[in-house]
């Protein structure tokens, strides 16, 4: 059921259910981070491998240190800028956190999410929401709640709803595991931003050249293919990639341009105005559209390669991985 009844939400979370909630990234499949069995819940609803772990989400910083977790300085800078948003921290774990939520390693990735109602629904809650993409593992994530609905409404009680996502992709996600901060995955908040505040950073996320294969993952997690469409997609120029695949029926998602010869209802154009940030926030839904279209594959444009033009490079990229 879609609703968007705060209350109703906290009960069935204490009561140990899942519950899929709004971030300002994507929507999340949410349990009580403390409890073992409704964790549990979560990967097997999504069908997600054991060894993924998931992100825990609060609404303060305050609960974090309450629940025994040190922040170390840098991470501590960036909360100051960038909290509540799209940034999820990976730093040593504490005991109050089972094995289930870190997949066993001795880290925990903790966001503070910035959407009025999760954030509410947070401040009522006195455990942390263990929280994946709402979205069966591997398939493109959800940015409204009618695409959660349709995926995985039949197996959770509710889904509450935040309306249409505004950042549209997942959170950056930053390691302070070492003593050099480190990007594992781009996101929400660019690694421009991120520079601004503490200088220099190293990144392990995926590069458009990179290709890691999938029993090899970089991190837990860093699987290579992922939001993956129904339709092949390919990544390049558009029109080489017209004349390599002599594919006929086509979708294209491209960031500004309109492309003569390809019907314009099979055309998603992420942003007219150039405008990454509008680009990121209709990416999702564009890959959902473009693969019920009567077409053999998707084609996609490679966007600028700066700010959150990384994670949309990143995401076509796995994408269109063949493994
Ligand atoms: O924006 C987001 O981050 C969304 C919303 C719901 O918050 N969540 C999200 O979760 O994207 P998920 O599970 O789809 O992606 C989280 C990534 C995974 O690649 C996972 O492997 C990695 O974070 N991760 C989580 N905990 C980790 C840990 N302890 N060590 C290494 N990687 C971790
Ligand atoms: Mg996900």
């Amino acid at each position: 059921m879609i609703g968007n009844d705060i209350t109703h939400a906290a009960l069935l979370l204490k009561a140990g259910e899942v519950v899929a909630i709004p971030t300002e990234t994507v929507y999340g499949l949410a349990a009580n981070a403390f409890n073992g069995n409704a964790v549990a819940s979560i990967y097997r609803i999504k069908n997600r491998p054991q060894f993924n772990p998931l992100i825990i989400h609060t609404n303060s910083t305050e609960k974090l240190t309450e629940w025994g977790l040190q922040l170390p300085q840098p991470m501590q800078e960036l909360l100051k800028h960038f909290s509540p948003g799209p940034l999820t921290y990976l730093i040593p774990s504490t005991p109050h956190i089972p094995e289930i939520v870190t997949a066993g390693t001795q880290a925990v990735a903790v966001r503070i999410p910035n959407h009025p109602i999760t954030l509410q629904l947070l401040s009522t809650l006195d455990f942390p929401l263990a929280a994946p993409s709402a979205n069966p593992s591997g398939y493109i994530s959800p940015t409204t709640a009618v695409h959660v609905q349709t995926q995985l409404g039949h197996a959770i009680p509710y889904i509450l709803d935040g309306g249409t996502c505004e950042v549209g992709i997942e959170s950056t996600i930053i390691s302070f595991l070492d003593n050099k901060p480190e990007i594992l995955r781009y996101g929400g908040i660019s690694k421009e931003k991120i520079e601004q505040i503490i200088g220099p950073i190293n990144d392990k996320a995926i590069h458009l050249s990179t290709i890691i294969p999938a029993e090899k993952p970089l991190a837990p997690g860093m699987l290579t293919k992922h939001y993956a469409p129904l339709k092949p997609i390919f990544v390049g120029n558009i029109a080489q990639l017209l004349h390599d695949k002599d594919k006929k029926r086509v979708a294209v998602i491209s960031f500004q341009s309109v492309y003569d010869n390809i019907p314009i209802e099979n055309q998603f154009c992420l942003s007219v105005s150039g405008n990454l940030n509008e680009a990121a926030q209709n990416l999702f839904a564009a890959m959902r559209k473009a693969e019920t279209l009567d077409i053999d594959c998707i084609l996609a444009e490679i966007f600028p390669e700066k700010d959150i033009g990384r994670a949309i490079n990143d995401r076509l990229m796995r994408a269109s991985a063949k493994e």
